[in-house]
């Protein structure tokens, strides 16, 4: 049987990779700082919901009003496709347990249903992970530091995360994309997430003498066939954008 595709909603990327993201997959988007990652995530929300694919977008980190400001700027209403229960912009800004946050989510996804997620980001979701009872919960002794009162994230917590939610996300049936902020050579914060994944694409923003070049890789992308060179992107009128390459010809 062949893979069902989800369009990426970034022009020119779905013909790289067979046609979009495997369904119901979890794809990580890492990169660092101002590397468009909010960008690339928001216009599969918003290109998706345009095709009858509704979506949820979950942000650690802007107020949904300054999300849909930065899109207006592409020509993407956000609003309009709110308010015609396409997409859900949710803002979370504290988190208990990974629990409340993956029921929220399915009550949202269920209001709409929504075939496409989006979790801004992943290294918010990390940073609270050692906190959550529910991931603490049942560990080995040893594992769990009790001597400070705080249990410190161990990457056990963070594979255990990185499993409870990708069961559930592939339970509700919705294709997942986990914003991720890479620093130094990791492409997440405890360098687990990019092996657990379904895909990685990291996004890149190089200063190369008195230029600047803006480009994304897709390390893997599991069931795929893909480009496997730097794709050259811009981010213009309609969002980001693959760059046409002139090829050189002899
Ligand atoms: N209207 C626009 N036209 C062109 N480029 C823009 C426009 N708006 C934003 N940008 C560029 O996009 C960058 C921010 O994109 P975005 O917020 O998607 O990045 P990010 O990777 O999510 O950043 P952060 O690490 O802060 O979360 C800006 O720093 C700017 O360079
Ligand atoms: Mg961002």
């Amino acid at each position: 049987m062949t893979t069902k595709r989800v369009k990426t909603g970034i022009q020119g990327l779905d013909k790289l990779m067979q046609g979009g993201y495997p369904e119901k997959s979890v794809i990580l988007i890492s990169g660092g700082p101002g590397t468009a990652k909010t960008t690339f995530a928001l216009q599969y929300i918003y290109q998706g919901a345009k095709n009858n694919e509704p979506g949820v977008y979950v942000s650690f980190e802007q107020e949904p009003e300054q999300l849909k400001e930065t899109m207006k700027d592409f020509e993407m209403d956000l609003s309009k496709l709110e308010k015609e229960k396409k997409i859900a912009l949710l803002r979370i800004k504290n988190a208990n347990d990974i629990t409340d946050v993956l029921e929220l989510i399915e009550k949202n996804v269920k209001k709409l249903n929504a075939k496409r997620l989006v979790i801004d980001s992943l290294s918010s979701v990390e940073i609270f992970a050692s906190t959550f009872r529910s991931m603490i919960k049942d560990l080995p002794t040893g594992l769990v530091e009790k001597r400070y009162g705080f249990y410190p994230p161990t990457k056990t917590i963070i594979r255990r995360l990185m499993y409870k939610m990708m069961d559930y996300f592939k339970e509700l049936g919705v294709t997942t994309l986990l914003i991720s902020e890479s620093q130094n050579s990791e492409y997440s914060r405890y360098g687990i997430a990019e092996f657990v994944t379904d895909g990685l694409i990291n996004m890149q923003y190089l200063g190369i003498g008195s230029k600047n070049f803006r480009s994304m890789k897709i390390i893997k992308m599991r069931q795929t066939k893909h480009e496997e060179d730097f794709i050259p992107f811009e981010i213009g009128k309609q969002g980001v954008g693959v760059r046409k390459i002139e090829k050189f010809k002899a």
